[in-house]
């Protein structure tokens, strides 16, 4: 993984903006991107992520902001002066053109000679792994390998920067685990700098070394996936990525937060003893007691003493790998807390619909944030 602090970035955004009539599409965004990252933005539908996109292929100006590409202010070129390639959620072939005209198009304008580009083609067949495919009409192929020759024309110049707004989301769920993978691979070999949108979490905490999660046309927090997952800095994002409990809860000191009448251990928080505020914890932090090293679903590592609480399972849903249980705690009152358990502690504990077990909260793994946040 590259260190996103070490070095100048390759592309800087800078306090962007941009308004559409009325509507703030973009707020304050500032963003560093160093050279060889793969960054996803990840956000609900109509956050901006393309538009943040567009902004820096300058397909749309921004309103306010600069964009920096290699050392160079770009924020006022048009997208032909620019140093991208791109490739969008529909597969924008050419459909009267062959798959390796298709592919050899953006290289004709840039005075190669006819041997070169063949030779150029050819070798961006074999990359995405369709060289039988090069004398066929788009329509011809299937929608994973359009997008992959879609991503050997993005690709075919040898950009600075490649630009995916959604690719995969027009796939079938297979085939866009397995490209997940080519262009990931594909990206690693070619170390080329990449901006991929999309909303799906899965997608960018499999492929992204870093994260910009936007809310809004804000940026709410830019983290690798593990931080983004194991520390949200906001109840937006604990809740749009991963599952994740929720209860009403009055902060403690410390790291201590009340939630019904239970006073729980917490992960550190700085809120005002008394603060109304809300307290999280992922289903797969939910560990049964009594369960043995390797059953509960939490990662290891955490301390278990404190947070027992009673409970009772009253719903269970077996989801293939583990089973998600609802579990009722009368002193959380009416909202039930979700616990994912493996096969293995279910089998165990004989858990079962109206059994009454215990369960542990690790204190690391017990969030707090701000009530009002959402
Ligand atoms: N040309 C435009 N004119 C007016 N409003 C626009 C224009 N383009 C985008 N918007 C608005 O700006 C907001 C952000 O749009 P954008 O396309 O960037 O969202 P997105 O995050 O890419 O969403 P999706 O996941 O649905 O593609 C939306 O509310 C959208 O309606
Ligand atoms: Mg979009």
């Amino acid at each position: 993984m590259l260190d996103a602090t070490a070095g100048p970035a390759y592309l800087k955004i800078e306090n962007l903006w941009k308004a559409f009539g009325d509507f703030l599409a973009l707020s304050d965004v500032s963003l560093d991107i160093q050279e060889g990252e793969f960054v996803c933005f990840l956000g609900p539908s109509g956050c901006g992520k393309t538009t943040l996109l567009r902004a820096i292929a300058g397909l749309d100006l921004q309103t306010k902001g600069s964009v920096h590409q290699g050392g160079k202010d770009v924020s006022n070129l048009p997208p032909s002066q620019r140093d991208f390639g791109i490739v969008f959620q529909s597969y924008a072939l050419f459909p009267n053109l062959t798959i390796e005209k298709n592919i050899a198009f953006g290289l004709e304008n840039t005075g190669r000679k006819k041997p070169e580009i063949e030779a150029r083609v050819t070798e961006l067949l074999g990359l995405v792994g369709l060289e039988e495919q090069r004398k066929k009409y788009p329509a011809q192929l299937s929608g994973g390998q359009q997008q992959r020759i879609a991503l050997a024309r993005a690709i075919a110049t040898n950009p600075g920067l490649l630009l995916l707004d959604e690719p995969l989301s027009a796939l079938d769920a297979k085939v866009r685990v397995f490209l997940r993978h080519e262009i990931k691979k594909l990206q690693r070999q070619l170390g080329v700098t990449t901006v991929m949108v999309t909303h799906d979490q899965e997608e960018a905490l499999s492929m992204a070394d870093r994260i910009v999660v936007i809310n809004h046309g804000r940026v709410e927090q830019i983290g690798t996936p593990t931080e983004i997952y194991r520390h949200p800095s906001s109840l937006f994002v604990a809740g749009f990525i991963g599952d994740m409990n929720q209860f009403e809860a009055t902060a403690g000191v410390g790291d201590r937060v009340s939630c019904g009448g239970a006073e729980l251990e917490c992960a550190p928080h700085s809120f005002e003893r008394g603060a109304k505020v809300t307290m999280a914890i992922r289903p797969e932090d939910v560990i049964p007691h009594g369960a043995e090293p390797g059953e509960a679903d939490a990662s290891g590592g955490v301390e278990t003493q404190a947070n027992t609480l009673n409970v009772t399972v009253t719903e269970m849903e077996f989801l293939g790998s583990y089973w998600r249980c609802r579990l009722a705690n009368e002193r959380f009152g009416r909202e039930p807390l979700f616990a994912n358990f493996s096969m293995n502690a279910v089998r165990r504990l004989d858990l079962r619909e109206g059994k009454d077990m215990m369960i542990e909260l690790p204190k690391s793994r017990v969030m707090v944030f701000d009530a009002g946040e959402v």
